[in-house]
């Protein structure tokens, strides 16, 4: 395969990241003869400062000429006083909705060496493997009308049935592939959008029947996922309840920094980890690269369908794991590294497992 892909860095530790996310690529495309091109350019903070625009036509160009998108992070605090359209985040909001990146799809599984990483008991953490969907494009983030002034402020959550069948559709086929469950989360018992939302996933589940559909109030669901996170399997939201959910969700596995995503519905997918640019600790050596070198599996395999190539990366990322490496944020690992040297590890574990294939 001869592809490109738009590397876009962003801010914080965005640029250490996908530093090693992109070698792990260059490693599978050197192990399984590919050719990857990789064409880097500015969002985020990154971009304001060059340009004055958080998504500079000329990245939104590359992205829509490439075959996939892998971004860093965005913001800071050197951007926080800005107007909203001139904020890091909002290049990022910008991005996900040109490209009609409808669906967030955010894995959260729970290694068994990290069980103990979690400051949640390892008995219950034990086990846990979800998928969360989380619609991308659509309710509070992108409502409108909107307003702001000092003595008050507007924000409004609207959903259509297509936004809503669209991203469910792709949380019960999903389900229909994993273990046949699907708990859809809303706000029913007080938000109209919600109950909109119930009813068009209900309409839907006829079509699945091999998926059992499960529908719960967020605020419940918010302490059902770190009491019984193995009741679970997929777990479909709008956009505001799955940004605050998938970032609960991560104290199951560890850390934030371990954790993937896949923004897809587009012609051109979008893979990002799921953590922020971390500012203090940005250009240390400190990053766990893992949320981004999974995010560059996800895009091998949902971006470019590349399964074995997916697999390849994150049999290595588990090895590692395994064998006890990690950076500084995964409580209990016995060997410590920088973010360099657990990317390098991880590439070595790559190149291995390509050779091993080889020799079948
Ligand atoms: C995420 C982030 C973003 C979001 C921010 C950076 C705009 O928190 O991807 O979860 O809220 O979607
Ligand atoms: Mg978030």
């Amino acid at each position: 395969m001869d592809v490109r892909i738009a590397v876009l860095p962003g801010d914080g530790v965005g640029p250490e990241v996908t530093a090693e996310a992109v070698a792990c690529l260059g490693a599978v495309a050197e192990g399984f003869g590919h050719r990857f091109e990789f064409q880097e350019a500015l969002i985020g903070g990154a971009a304001v400062d060059a340009t004055g625009d958080p998504l500079p036509e000329a990245t939104l160009a590359l992205c829509r000429a490439s075959a996939a998108v892998l971004l860093g992070a965005v913001g800071g605090p050197a951007w926080d006083r800005h107007p909203r359209n001139q904020r890091p985040e909002s290049g990022l909001l910008r991005l996900r909705q040109a490209l009609g990146l409808y669906a967030n799809l955010r894995p959260v599984a729970v290694h068994p060496a990290l069980e103990d990483a979690s400051p949640l008991k390892p008995e219950i953490v034990r086990g846990t493997d979800l998928m969360f969907v989380r619609e991308l494009s659509g309710g509070l983030y992108f409502g409108e009308p909107r307003s702001y002034s000092d003595e008050a402020a507007v924000n409004t959550l609207p959903y259509t049935r297509m936004e809503i069948t669209r991203v469910a559709k792709m949380a019960f086929e999903l389900a229909a592939v994993r273990r046949q469950r699907l708990v859809s989360v809303d706000k029913a018992n007080v938000l109209e959008t919600s109950r909109l939302w119930r009813k068009v996933v209900d309409d839907l589940a006829p079509t699945y029947p091999q998926v059992t559909l499960q529908h719960a109030y967020v605020d419940s669901f918010a302490m059902a996922l770190i009491t019984r996170p193995r009741d679970f399997d997929v777990v479909l939201t709008e956009n505001l309840f799955g940004d605050i959910l998938s970032d609960e969700a991560a104290v199951l596995a560890g850390s934030l920094g371990l954790l993937p995503s896949a923004s897809l519905g587009g012609s051109v997918g979008l893979f990002e980890p799921i953590h922020g640019s971390a500012p203090d600790i940005a250009g240390q050596d400190r990053a766990n690269p893992i949320g981004t070198i999974l995010s560059a599996a996800m895009l091998l395999r949902h971006g470019l369908g590349l399964e074995a190539e997916a697999a390849a990366v994150e049999s290595a990322v588990n090895a590692v794991l395994h064998a006890g490496h990690g950076t500084g944020d995964l409580q209990g690992a016995r060997h410590a590294h920088g973010t360099r040297s657990l990317g390098a590890l991880i590439r070595e574990g790559i190149r291995s497992s390509v050779a091993v294939a080889l020799r079948h």
